[in-house]
């Protein structure tokens, strides 16, 4: 029977994950799950983000459902035990380096989009980012200057391989879709970017039937904004990804409704809502739930195969939403269980 490792973490993490859970099991799906401890609610409890037996469940496991992890209560300790640590740690660990991304506005959400309803219609696109490497990874520290000005630095680089890599996910993905990718680098300024686009083109010679385009992350941002209908499918690096893929949720209605998978070419895989552990409203019941149930829906689909029970969850979160069930960010007033509540009426 396959096995999930849920790593519920901080602030809404459990709230929303426990919303998951619930779908998951309404489901009665052949199923095992194990529960532990990630981020600052693991520092608490076992000295570390990331503890030996949380990794000991996710090499185990053939999916992890994972909510989010960040405490403002260990803002101040030394970066390794920092909750934060924990996701990367995980990334790391199982070679994640293949982040989908689906931003797509969902019917009758037009009102909750940031954008004009005839703009915001239009969304509906895959972010495909790179997850191993890039700034977050590379070598980082403070110095002195020889001013003696205090310096804080973090090297961004990729090697050709690791962007081989995710830009063949990017084709894959491009070619089951609209066959367009647009590839989302700085290669006017960035040495890193100018290998991306380099090596994005040679691949690209393995994919004939798709098209490719490529586009500076700044103008990317501006055309997610003005006509996000032009994107099908972006591939783009660590850096980049994570910053235009919270602002595609907000063309998409809010980051409470976006899910991820995050990929090692093997099956397994890491499902979490693209949101943080949102301290402001945590513990108020106030978090939207539907992007860790529709990362259930991808966990089934990606790493499972059970396709139709990942259509089943996404068209019970459609039929809530269209029956009107909201939660505070997107202008309504249900709490998070009543939501998860919704999501379960509407399957059946
Ligand atoms: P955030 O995504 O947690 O929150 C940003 C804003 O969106 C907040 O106003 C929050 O209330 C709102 N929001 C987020 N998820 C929501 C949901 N499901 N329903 C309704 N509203 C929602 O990002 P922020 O505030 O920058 O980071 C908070 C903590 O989360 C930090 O410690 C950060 O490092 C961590 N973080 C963790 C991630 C992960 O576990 N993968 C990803 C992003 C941030
Ligand atoms: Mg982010």
């Amino acid at each position: 029977m396959p096995l999930i490792a849920v790593l519920p973490g901080d602030g809404i993490g459990p709230e929303v994950t426990e919303q998951a859970r619930r779908v998951l099991d309404t489901l009665n799906l052949e199923l095992t799950y194990e529960e532990a401890p990630v981020g600052g609610a693991a520092y608490y409890s076992d000295g570390h983000p990331l503890p030996e037996r949380t990794l000991d469940v996710a090499r185990r496991a053939d999916a992890l459902l994972f909510g989010a992890v960040g405490d403002p209560r260990c803002d101040a300790l030394e970066r390794q035990f920092r909750p934060e640590q924990a996701i990367l740690g995980l990334r790391k660990e199982l070679e994640l380096f293949a982040n989908l991304r689906p931003a797509r506005l969902f019917p009758g959400l037009e009102d909750a989009s940031a954008l004009k309803p005839e703009v915001a219609g239009a969304i509906d696109m895959v972010i495909v980012r790179e997850l191993n490497g890039d700034v977050y990874f590379g070598e980082k520290g403070f110095r002195k200057t020889a001013a003696g000005r205090r310096e804080g630095y973090d090297v961004m680089s990729y090697d050709e391989d690791e962007v081989a890599r995710i830009a063949r996910v990017g084709f894959e993905t491009a070619k089951v879709r609209s066959g367009k990718l647009c590839s989302v680098d700085k290669a006017n300024v960035l040495e890193t970017s100018q290998l991306w686009r380099d090596v994005v083109i040679e691949v690209s010679a393995e994919f004939p039937e798709v098209e490719l385009t490529h586009m500076y992350v700044d103008n990317a941002a501006m055309q997610l904004v003005r006509n996000p209908g032009q994107f099908d499918v972006i591939v783009t690096g660590n850096l980049f990804g994570d910053i235009l893929s919270d602002q595609a949720s907000m063309c998409a209605g809010s980051i409470g409704m976006l899910p991820s998978a995050a990929l090692n070419g093997s099956g397994k895989g890491l499902y979490e809502p693209i949101h943080g552990s949102a301290p402001d409203i945590a513990g108020q019941g106030k978090a939207n739930p539907c992007a860790t149930i529709l990362s259930a829906a991808m966990l089934l689909r990606h790493s499972l195969g059970i396709e139709e029970a990942a259509d089943r969850i996404e068209a019970a979160v459609t039929a809530a939403l269209v029956s009107g069930a909201r939660t505070p960010d997107l202008g309504g007033t249900l709490t998070t269980s009543e939501m998860g509540d919704a999501v379960l009426k509407a399957l059946g």
